[in-house]
């Protein structure tokens, strides 16, 4: 590492560490709404090709870019390209964009928390079938309880960066990804063996291309991105942690299988539930809060446990993905000399701020009058951060591997120094990262703007 940073110990370390970062509310809260917004399983084969072909290309130009430098985005850029200074421009775009993911992140990450502690004091369960959309409403527009819940987990996220790379992320992170995938699973096999769930398995899995516009494969596309968690920056840091001798195609592809595993499992788990229990599932982004606790309710005690188990894994696999846009801008601020551990508490002290706002601006809050071109806050800083941001992002980053870094530089970095045998590099560099991302790219986001 260009400058003696501790980073992650072992190629394992390193998949748990992104594979957490990728997992998260992205694929549990939003995956399943768009799926079902932009006709279930149409939108599924975009989002697995979209995967594929440009996130996971972009994870690995991520990876490259951090490796190689041993940097956070705003010095990793000029690092690599030293003629050409004003690249770290896109590092702090990236910054930009992650402070921004992060104050939408804490609000959702707070409203989780609370469900998860009404889940276990029995306040859902206390609530009529009919009654949670209101619950919902009265809950996020409440003046203190989104406060504290974000606050109290950006204090458990603030803790774990304290902790370290190795002993706080890497550590947490091994632990808390094979819980969640025992809960996903979990709930999976609970929701597959209710009465009537292949209804929701076939809405899953059965394309409508009908409801796939160009908003839709834009916002599919953002969504491939953001839950990858590239395009602004926080794989490059996780990148400098990389130890020099990790396969970076290997570990790439186990985070990206991973990442689309949990998302799909997420949806198994969610839609079969819905429509077992008669509820809409284009819920949209109060699916998880309106409509499973509904479902919850319908099964009885064994509900309560699951909503319990639910809302858990929820809080788990957002606060892994806290934890590396928290690390993603605490590095940043340490490689310009910033002590570390202050760095991550004034970070969080301006996020709380940011996100104390953006919390009070969503529909029925006491800032949600705040307005512009119909939208409140919140509902521009989830467009921004869901749909736009992100591609931008993308695109400069993929730009700069294939047109501006070396080539040499880069095969050297993905071979590890010529160790590894990568026949693979020609499709990877002449075809992938110089043509087909960022053409699709461009085109996602020129579309968006025409139509
Ligand atoms: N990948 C996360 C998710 O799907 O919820 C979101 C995210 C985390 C985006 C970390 C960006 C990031 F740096």
């Amino acid at each position: 590492m260009a400058n003696n940073k501790t980073g992650f110990s072992s190629s394992f370390g390193v998949v748990m560490a992104a594979a957490g970062s990728a997992v998260g509310l992205g694929n549990i809260w939003r995956f399943p709404y768009i799926c079902g917004q932009y006709g279930g399983a149409a939108s599924l084969i975009v989002y697995l090709l979209f995967v594929f072909l440009i996130g996971m290309v972009l994870l690995m130009t991520e990876f490259v870019i951090g490796r190689r430098s041993g940097y956070a985005p705003e010095k990793a850029f000029p690092a690599l390209a030293p003629k050409r200074p004003s690249w770290k421009l896109v590092g702090l775009f990236g910054m930009f964009t992650c402070f921004l993911i992060l104050a939408i992140y804490l609000v959702i990450s707070g409203w989780t928390l609370g469900y998860f502690w009404e889940s276990m004091t029995g306040t859902l369960a206390s609530i009529a079938d009919d009654g949670f959309a209101d619950h919902f409403a009265s809950f996020a527009a409440s003046t203190w309880k989104p406060v504290l819940f974000l606050v109290v987990f950006l204090v458990f996220t603030l803790l774990i960066i304290l902790g370290g790379v190795q002993k706080g992320i890497e550590q947490v992170s091994k632990l808390l990804m094979p819980i969640l995938l025992v809960l996903v699973i979990a709930l999976c096999v609970r929701s597959l063996t209710l009465p009537g769930a292949s209804k929701g398995l076939d809405y899953l899995f059965h394309p409508n291309f009908a409801l796939l516009t160009w908003k839709g494969i834009l916002a599919i596309l953002g969504q491939a991105l953001f839950s990858l968690s590239v395009g602004m920056g926080a794989m490059i840091v996780y990148g400098s942690y990389i130890p020099r001798d990790s396969n970076i195609l290997k570990s790439a592809t186990w985070i990206t299988v991973c990442d689309v595993a949990i998302a799909v499992l997420a949806g198994v788990a969610i839609f079969p539930a819905v429509f077992a229990a008669g509820q809409d599932p284009a819920g949209g982004p109060g699916l998880v809060y309106q409509v499973l606790p509904v479902v919850f309710n319908s099964m009885g005690t064994v509900g309560t446990v699951f909503a319990v188990l639910f809302f858990l894994l929820l809080s788990l696999a957002a606060l892994t993905s806290a934890i590396s846009l928290l690390e993603t801008l605490t590095a940043w601020l340490a490689d310009k000399g910033m002590k570390r551990n202050l760095a991550a508490v004034l970070v969080s002290v301006a996020v709380a701020v940011l996100a104390i706002f953006v919390a009070y601006s969503f529909s029925g809050g006491p800032l949600s009058y705040i307005t512009l071109g119909g939208m409140n806050i919140f509902d521009w800083v989830d467009k921004l951060t869901g749909s736009y941001l992100p591609p931008i992002g993308a695109l400069f980053t993929v730009i700069f591997l294939g047109w501006v870094m070396k080539k040499e530089d880069i095969h050297d970095e993905l071979s590890n120094h010529g160790v590894l045998e990568i026949s693979w590099f020609r499709v990877f560099y002449y075809f992938l990262v110089r043509f087909v991302a960022p053409a699709a790219l461009l085109v996602a986001l020129l579309a968006d703007l025409l139509t």
